[in-house]
């Protein structure tokens, strides 16, 4: 890693100080852009903040030497695989929520090929039908709107949850502060469902799927825009059904870099 670091850093430090005279920055620009750091700091938002700016970029690089399905950021939400239990035909829903749109999420796991891989799993989070994550939020339990299932012999996955809305993200601190007010940003994600498909041999992949028509596809405040994963509009018996495919590549593909 110490290796990395010194090939990095001083680029990064090069770039930071070639903007830095571009624009003639002052003490006073130096200073107002240390109180928003420190800013970030209090509120806990570095996660968001770096997400935000840079998350898109690294999925980018890394997009451009895998093959078959296509990753996507993961946010920062994810809270790790024990936040994951396994569930068979349903996402666990907020009872107050019971009301609110269903959708069924469905598809299959495959090999670049388009082989079914049994037993891969695949991990989903998203929103509350109302925007928010469980175990982020106003203290929602985080078993909500999160669950792990594991394919079955023909590759196949299919579950039922709620209809996730547009996200927006914190806006009431300073990385929303920063698009809104002084970027003239806005700060909302469209609606999306996150995944993280793993497959023994398998390249896992984190991506998200968006729904073909939502407010905000193709203007995503985090720069997504992964055209590929807008999943076209599929209603069966009144329910939207989102359909997402994986073709993982094997794993090897990654020892070669
Ligand atoms: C953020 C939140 C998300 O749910 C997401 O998918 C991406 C970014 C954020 O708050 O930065
Ligand atoms: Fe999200």
């Amino acid at each position: 890693m110490s290796a990395r670091v010194q090939q990095v850093v001083p680029d990064l430090v090069e770039a930071i100080r070639d903007v830095m005279k571009k624009h003639d920055v002052t003490f006073q620009d130096y200073g107002a852009a240390m109180q928003f750091l420190i800013n970030v700091q209090e509120t806990g938002e570095l996660p968001v903040l770096v997400d935000a700016f840079f998350n898109a970029t690294v999925v980018d690089i890394e997009n451009a030497t895998r093959k078959g399905t296509k990753a996507d950021i993961q946010g920062p939400y994810y809270l790790g695989a024990d936040a994951y239990n396994v569930v068979t035909d349903k996402l666990p829903h907020r009872p107050e929520d019971a009301g609110a749109p269903d959708m069924i999420i469905r598809g299959r796991i495959t090999d670049l090929d388009g082989n079914p891989i049994a037993g891969a799993t695949l991990d989903m989070w998203h929103s509350t039908p109302d925007g928010l994550y469980s175990g982020i939020h106003d203290n929602i339990d985080p078993k909500f709107y999160r669950g792990r299932v594991i394919t079955g012999a023909d590759g196949s996955y299919s579950v039922s949850s709620k209809l996730p809305v547009p996200y927006q993200i914190p806006n009431s601190g300073p990385t929303g502060l920063l698009l809104e007010k002084y970027l003239e940003r806005h700060s909302w994600r469209p609606a999306h469902i996150h995944f993280w498909a793993r497959a023994d041999g398998q390249r896992d992949v984190v991506n998200q799927a968006y729904f073909e028509g939502g407010d905000w596809v193709g203007d995503d405040c985090c720069d997504t825009d992964h055209l590929d994963l807008v999943v076209p509009e599929l209603i069966e018996n009144g329910v939207r059904v989102m359909e997402v495919n994986f073709a993982l590549e094997p794993a090897v593909a990654m020892a070669a870099e």
